[in-house]
């Protein structure tokens, strides 16, 4: 870690002045500084702020110079903010955040031309390029969240299944819920075109709903078809907001005796972020498995994997990540990992689950090395609730 730069600035000594470069934003861990305006040699107080507060960053955000002169009232301990560090955070932030802040700072820029007695003209961030793209990405995220929504309410959102079969014998096991969204030209969506913006927002939360709706109506008409066939389970993806918030399990566990669905038949796939939520998160882990639910770990090996985590949930599955089944054949490391996994579940005594199997020799190499359970689109890609009826109960393997 970079050393934390800080300056001290003595009472009444200026800090910097109207109209110079900015190189840095200043945080205040002591002392206070006057903020003003300099007009035909008399200076215009525009503000007086103090401990925890931040100064100097407006030039930095928008690449102009100083919009006001600044100088320390009693002596001062300042933090250095660099403008890596302020630009890097910027950059991450949410585009209509993004926007809402360069508004603030060009209202506060016309604000000071007009103690000025200037008039503002379009010099300042407003016309350039980065700025149009900025207001274009707020402006389409705005929109596509709002669509979202609309298409929430006419639940134009449904599950697509994907079966999971048994690698040693065939059989049909259960199938994951992967969400789809119906576009008003009845073009269906997959997640990559609207799952990020449903998790940066509220929105998760109704789509998880609707899918648990649509999960529980599916599976309890499944049981009524296939009364003779043996245990099918549903896999139903849950993001890490979902899980966090207070009415999940009460949700869950209403829709489910509203359908007269046994809870083991369900599984709740969770991402290891879910334990990034806190320690209510592990909790609410524990309580959905006492209740009968089956758990399982979705991606793991890719994020941030911890086998402290993986040691402390409670749970009954693991899945192997599409992008290890990739490079199995190709990369050794890969294949070690894989090797590794399968031990350490066995240890737990965690059932495998492997996604992505897309070649008959990805799928013998799995079945060899003890992986139980797998899903790809060797048998099939996800379908409708209508096709997913449709399949047998048993397929054969062709010979890899
Ligand atoms: P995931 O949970 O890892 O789901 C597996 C993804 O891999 C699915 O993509 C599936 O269609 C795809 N896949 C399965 N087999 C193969 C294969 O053999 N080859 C290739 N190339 N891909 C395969 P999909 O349906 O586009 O979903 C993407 C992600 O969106 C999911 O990844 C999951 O993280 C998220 N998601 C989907 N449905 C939901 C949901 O209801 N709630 C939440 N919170 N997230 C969801
Ligand atoms: P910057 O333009 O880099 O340098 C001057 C700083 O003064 C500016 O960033 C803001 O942090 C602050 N500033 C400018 N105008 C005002 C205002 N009207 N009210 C409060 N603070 C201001
Ligand atoms: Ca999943
Ligand atoms: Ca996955």
């Amino acid at each position: 870690m970079t050393k934390r730069q800080t300056r001290l600035v003595a009472s009444n000594e200026s800090i910097f002045s109207e109209g110079a470069e900015g190189d840095c934003a200043y945080l205040i861990e002591r002392g206070r500084v006057l903020i003003y305006l300099n007009k035909e040699g008399t200076e215009i107080p525009l503000k007086i702020i103090g401990e925890g507060e931040v100064f100097g960053e407006m030039s930095l955000i928008d690449n102009t110079l100083r919009s006001a002169s600044c100088r320390a009232l009693v002596e001062t301990q300042l933090i250095v903010v660099t403008r890596e560090q302020l630009l890097q955070r910027i950059q991450v932030a949410d585009p209509v955040v993004r926007l809402l802040m360069r508004a603030l700072l060009e209202r506060l820029r016309f604000q000071n031309d007009a103690i000025r007695g200037k008039k503002s003209g379009p010099t300042g961030s407003m016309a350039n390029e980065s700025l149009e793209k900025e207001k274009r990405e707020a402006l389409e995220r705005i929109h596509l969240e709002n669509k979202i929504a609309a298409s929430l309410e006419q639940r134009k959102f449904i599950p697509y299944y994907q079966p999971i079969f048994d690698l040693h014998t065939g059989e049909l096991k259960g199938a994951e819920a992967l969400m789809r969204w119906i576009s008003d030209d009845g073009t269906i969506l997959t997640p990559s075109a609207f799952v990020d913006i449903m998790e940066h927002s509220a929105l998760i939360l109704d789509a998880g709903r609707l899918m648990m709706e649509g999960c529980m109506r599916d599976l309890a008409q499944y049981n009524r078809q296939f009364k003779s066939r043996s245990y099918f389970f549903v896999s139903i993806n849950i993001s890490g907001r979902q899980f966090a918030s207070a009415q999940f399990l009460e949700q869950l566990e209403s829709i489910r005796r509203q359908h007269g669905i046994e809870a083991n038949q369900i599984k709740l796939e969770v991402t290891e972020r879910v334990m990034m939520e806190g320690p209510l998160a592990l909790a609410t882990l524990q309580h959905c498995r006492s209740l009968g639910y089956q758990l399982a770990i979705d991606d793991f090996g890719t994020g941030f994997s911890s086998l402290q985590y993986l040691a402390s949930m409670p749970l009954n599955d693991l899945k192997i990540d599409r992008s290890f089944v990739v490079q199995m054949l190709t990369q050794e490391r890969s294949m070690s990992l894989i090797k590794a996994l399968i031990h350490m579940a066995q240890v737990l005594g965690i059932n495998l689950i492997a996604e992505g199997i897309e070649t008959a020799e990805q799928r013998a190499i799995l079945q060899n090395l003890g992986v139980q359970q797998g899903q790809g689109f060797l048998f099939s890609k996800p379908v409708p609730f209508s096709e997913l009826l449709n399949l047998p109960p048993q397929i054969r393997f062709q010979a890899a």
